[in-house]
């Protein structure tokens, strides 16, 4: 499984980028606005640490003519720029029209197996289901990522599917276990997924016992 960080900040990116497991990056409005930045700025650094691997910018207008000019400027902005556009009827139409253009899309906002049949068929190159906040309304939001990797493999869609709104680690391994493409982690829960305290116990006993040892 791929992993993407979802973040805006640059810090956090050239960190994990660091830990030698990085794949990729997805950001979005909220995750910009946070950082405090201009918005170019921020996708300068980005693109200069991760020139390589997938970025994925997202658009902001509703309807589908919109998305498809503000793609293009994404797009100009790096070969491994990906264009998020949301999982709607308008989104629909500049995914078929951005994927005729060779541009390539994140359909974000997903929230059903539907949406995900839907942005399939019309070329996505990534479907990003949001698990977190389907949880936040007592809906298990892994169940989805389990239909839409199953409906992908009936039709052998190319879609890949990008596991967003993760918020433990449990949703790692389960996006893992159920065959998820892709998995775009907070920087808060790519660290933890090396967490385990008995390694912290058992570097503590070991450095204790290397004491002991006359050298
Ligand atoms: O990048 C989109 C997604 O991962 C947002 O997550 O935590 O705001 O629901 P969250």
């Amino acid at each position: 499984m791929k992993l993407f960080i979802d973040t805006a900040a640059i810090e956090e990116i050239r960190e994990a980028n660091a830990m030698g497991v990085l794949d990729g990056v997805t950001t979005n409005p909220s995750l910009v606005a946070k950082t405090g930045r201009d918005f170019k700025a921020v996708v300068k650094d980005i693109l200069k640490e991760i020139p390589d691997r997938p970025v994925s910018l997202e658009t902001t207008a509703l309807d589908a003519k919109g998305m498809i000019e503000q793609s293009k400027q994404l797009a100009d902005m790096g070969p491994n720029v990906i264009c998020k556009v949301p999982s709607t009827v308008e989104g629909l139409k500049a995914i078929k029209a951005l994927t005729g253009m060779g541009i390539k899309t994140n359909s974000t906002l997903c929230f059903s197996p539907n949406q995900a049949l839907l942005v399939a068929k019309a070329g996505a190159t990534f479907v990003s289901p949001f698990v977190g906040r389907l949880d936040d309304i007592s809906q298990v939001g892994m169940d989805i990522i389990a239909d839409i990797v199953q409906i992908f493999e009936n039709y052998d869609y190319e879609t890949e599917v990008l596991v967003a709104s993760v918020r433990n680690p449990l949703h790692v391994r389960e996006a893992a276990l159920l065959g998820a493409d892709i998995c775009t982690i907070p920087f808060s829960v790519i660290k933890q997924l090396m967490q385990h305290p008995l390694t912290d116990i058992g570097i503590d006993k070991f450095l204790k016992d290397w004491e002991k040892v006359p050298k």
